[in-house]
C-alpha cells in the first residue's frame, strides 16, 4: 500500500510533498490577495461616500451579482426632508472592475434615480464607483414631462478602510511541516 515509511513521528514522502505544494499554494494565495495586486476584485458590499457627501451602504453580493442597501442623499429640492432610502441592484461578481447599475426609490419625495457605473481599483489600491444617474421626477402634467429628468455624475470612494482578508488571515498550518 504505502511503502515509503519515513522516519519515526514523520509522515511519507509523499506527504511531505503533498504538505509542501500546500504551502506554496497558501503563500502564493496570499500574495495574490496582497493589497493593490490586480488579482483584487472590487464588490459593492460595504459603506461608500462621494464627492456630495452622500452615502451608501450596500449588503452582501449574491452569486447572481445582485445586492441592495440604502441611500442617505446629501443633497434634495427639500433638504429638511431628507432620509434614507431604499437602492436595489446587480454588479458582474466576476471580474477585476465590474459595471453595475443600482436604482434608488427616494422615499420623502416622489421620485426614482438610476446610477451606472464602474468600480476601479486605481494604482494605490484604492476602490473608486465612478458613477452617472438618471433622476426622475413627478410632474403633475404629462406636457411637463419634457423637464422630468436630470442627469449628473458621482465619484463614490469606501468610507471606512474595513480591515483586508489578507491581514485577517495567517499561515498558521507551516508549523505542520516541522518534521
Ligand atoms: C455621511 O457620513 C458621514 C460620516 O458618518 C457624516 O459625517 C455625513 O454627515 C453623512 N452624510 C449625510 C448626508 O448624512
Ligand atoms: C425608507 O427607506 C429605508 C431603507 O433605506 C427604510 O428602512 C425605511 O423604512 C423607509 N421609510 C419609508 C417611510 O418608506
Ligand atoms: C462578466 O464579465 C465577464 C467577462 O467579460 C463575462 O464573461 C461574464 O459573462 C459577465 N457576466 C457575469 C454574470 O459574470
Ligand atoms: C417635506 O415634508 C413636509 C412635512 O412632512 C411636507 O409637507 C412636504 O410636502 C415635503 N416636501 C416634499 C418636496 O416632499
Amino acid at each position: 500500500m504505502s511503502p515509503a515509511r519515513s522516519t519515526a513521528g514523520c509522515p511519507p514522502a509523499a506527504e511531505m510533498v503533498h504538505a509542501t505544494s500546500s504551502l506554496l499554494l497558501l503563500l502564493l494565495s496570499l500574495a495574490l490577495l496582497a493589497p493593490g495586486h490586480s488579482a483584487r476584485k472590487c464588490m459593492l458590499t460595504g459603506k461608500w461616500t462621494n464627492d456630495l457627501g452622500s452615502n451608501m451602504t450596500i449588503g452582501a453580493v449574491n452569486d447572481r451579482g445582485e445586492f441592495s442597501g440604502s441611500y442617505l442623499t446629501a443633497v434634495a429640492d427639500a433638504p429638511n426632508n431628507i432620509t434614507w432610502s431604499p437602492l436595489l441592484g446587480i454588479q458582474n461578481n466576476t471580474v477585476r472592475q465590474p459595471t453595475f447599475g443600482f436604482t434608488v426609490r427616494w422615499n420623502f419625495s416622489e421620485s426614482t434615480s438610476v446610477f451606472v457605473g464602474q468600480c476601479f481599483i486605481d494604482r494605490g489600491g484604492k476602490e473608486v464607483l465612478k458613477t452617472k444617474w438618471l433622476q426622475r421626477l413627478s410632474v403633475d402634467d404629462i406636457d411637463d414631462d419634457w423637464k422630468a429628468t436630470r442627469v449628473g455624475n458621482n465619484d463614490f470612494t469606501r468610507m471606512h478602510t474595513v480591515q483586508n482578508e489578507d491581514d485577517l488571515a495567517s499561515p498558521t498550518s507551516a508549523t505542520t511541516l516541522e518534521c
